[in-house]
């Protein structure tokens, strides 16, 4: 879904989107497209790509905010379609955050001895709770899948350095779905309303972005030992490019070390870092030993940041 197809459906322009996001694209899932199909597929290509059978996977973790069912979990689904029957399966709902608090709880999972392996997937088709009729949030969001597998490195080396996270519920309206739990169980007229879709408070949410991603980043560093000189990657939530590039400016930090690909998937929530993650895999970029630096914020409002040394 380009800009330009978004001109046809409201009043917009791709010059407003791409100078406010940084926006050019996103993706949809098709209508016989469920997430637990996105996260499958990644869970796929993750498992190939660490040369894994869904069996060496003792515990499926999914985050999402668009999952197949209310209940059951999608990773129970996810984890059957991979064959994997009978493996402890759960899912986490903390809006785009779910990676950033999946990944520390993955890794507590493998430090504990609970689990030797376990496989976090971030996954949204946001396309489905989209108001096309409001152009403050329908062009900010996209769907996708990204899947991550934590296992003990063969050194024993601890890869988790650590972690901040955090939340503030006391204005959850700030960005919600307003019907369909049991605060505001779904009616018809709430439907006809559209309160079935995403609604949102951009400007304060921005601001509040910024100033979380920061802090979360300068504890997690300062607690690990670490300045930004020692980070090779900030691979941080795809929410908008000026976040990204605001953030990036008060931790000092040079662009060539933040990972952005949010002109092609505008933002996918909690499968944002993990896609990025899996592009610079791809790009042959990650090395050995590279510290990465995690950093994000959501719905919640939730947010944190997390530092990791990258093993495979
Ligand atoms: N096209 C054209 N104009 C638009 C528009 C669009 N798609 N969306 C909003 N506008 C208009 C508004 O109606 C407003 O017009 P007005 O001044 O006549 O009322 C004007 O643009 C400015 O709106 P504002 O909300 O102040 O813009 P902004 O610069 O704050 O950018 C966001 C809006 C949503 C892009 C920005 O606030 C943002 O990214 N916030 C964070 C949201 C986020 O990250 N959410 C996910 C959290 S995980």
């Amino acid at each position: 879904m380009s800009n330009a197809d978004f001109e046809r459906i409201l009043e917009t322009s791709d010059e407003w989107i791409v100078s406010r996001t940084g926006m050019r694209e996103r993706r949809y899932a098709s209508d016989a497209q469920a997430s637990s199909d996105l996260a499958t597929h990644a869970a796929d290509h993750a498992l190939k790509r660490a040369g894994l059978r869904a069996e060496d996977i003792d515990c499926f973790i999914v985050a999402t905010v668009t999952p197949d069912y209310q209940f059951p979990a999608t990773a129970c689904i996810v984890a059957a379609n991979l064959g994997a029957v009978g493996k402890p399966a759960f899912d986490i709902e903390i809006a785009c955050s779910g990676f950033i608090y999946g990944l520390p709880m993955a890794a507590s999972f493998v430090r504990s001895g609970i689990f030797r392996r376990v496989m976090i997937v971030g996954v949204e088709t946001l396309s489905r709770i989209m108001n096309f009729n409001d152009r403050g949030t329908s062009i900010l969001f996209g769907d996708g899948a990204g899947a991550t597998i934590v296992e003990r490195t063969s050194a024993g080396a601890d890869c988790f350095l650590d972690c901040e996270l955090g939340a503030d519920g006391s204005n959850p309206e700030l960005l919600f779905v307003k019907s369909g739990g049991s605060r505001h169980p779904m009616t018809t007229a709430a439907l006809a309303a559209g309160e079935d879709k995403v609604q949102m408070s951009g400007r304060e949410i921005f601001k509040y972005a910024v100033n979380t991603m920061v802090g979360t980043a300068k504890l997690v560093l300062a607690r690990s030992g670490l300045t930004t000189n020692d980070v090779n990657w900030i691979i941080p939530h795809q929410a908008n490019l000026r976040i990204i590039e605001a953030a990036a400016k008060r931790l000092h930090v040079p662009r060539k070390k933040i990972v952005v690909n949010i002109e092609n998937y505008g933002n996918t929530s909690s499968a944002s870092i993990p896609i990025a993650l899996s592009e610079t895999i791809e790009r042959g970029v990650l090395h050995e030993g590279d510290v990465i630096l995690f950093t994000g914020f959501g719905g919640g409002l939730s947010w944190g940041s997390v530092a990791w040394r990258w093993s495979y």
